[in-house]
């Protein structure tokens, strides 16, 4: 089956056989390996990718529902080069240990942080309670999402403040 799909901004026309999961066709077809499969099973959340923003995890999905959609999968976060500040706050808050799982977790995270910029603990243990890690406890993924929460409120503040001073110039 023919199918168009906009992927990372990309579009991409593509031939695929209608049993294929759309995990599958971003890693074998289009060599977006960012993503994981763990269990194939939708249990652990490795291949969570964003179909139209919304979170998914793309081994329960077939690339043929995919057709006219917008997908984001893991590459498609950091822009020019710059790595999106929740990576960075993966980073900086040693939110992985083994990574099988991060790309997901990414994922999850940027959804939820997409819906809540400013989530509890509480929720982004349930924002991200689709995904399995088996290393590292959890804690420094939710203190990353947390870090890339404020970041992202500190860089959305400084166009605003920019504004308010330009306005207040004009006064
Ligand atoms: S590979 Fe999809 S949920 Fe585990
Ligand atoms: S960092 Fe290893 S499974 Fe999550």
């Amino acid at each position: 089956m023919k199918i168009r799909v906009r992927v990372n901004g990309q579009t991409y026309e593509s031939d695929v056989e209608p049993r294929k999961l759309l995990v599958y066709y971003l890693r074998d077809d289009l060599g977006l390996t960012g993503t994981h499969v763990g269990c194939d099973t939708t249990s652990c959340g490795a291949c969570t990718v964003l179909l139209d923003g919304k979170a998914v995890k793309s081994c329960t999905v077939l690339a043929v529902q995919a057709d006219g959609r917008d997908v984001t999968t893991v590459e498609g976060l950091e822009q020019d080069g710059e790595l999106h500040p929740l990576q960075t706050a993966f980073w900086e808050e040693h939110g992985l240990q083994c990574g099988y799982c991060t790309p997901g977790m990414l994922m999850s995270g940027y959804a939820l942080l997409q819906s809540n910029p400013d989530p509890s603990e509480e929720e982004i243990r349930k924002g991200i309670s689709g995904n399995l890690c088996r290393c590292t406890g959890y804690m420094n993924i939710v203190k990353a999402i947390r870090s890339a929460a404020s970041k992202l409120a500190d860089a959305s503040a400084e166009p605003s403040k920019e504004v308010a001073a330009s306005g207040s110039s004009s006064d």
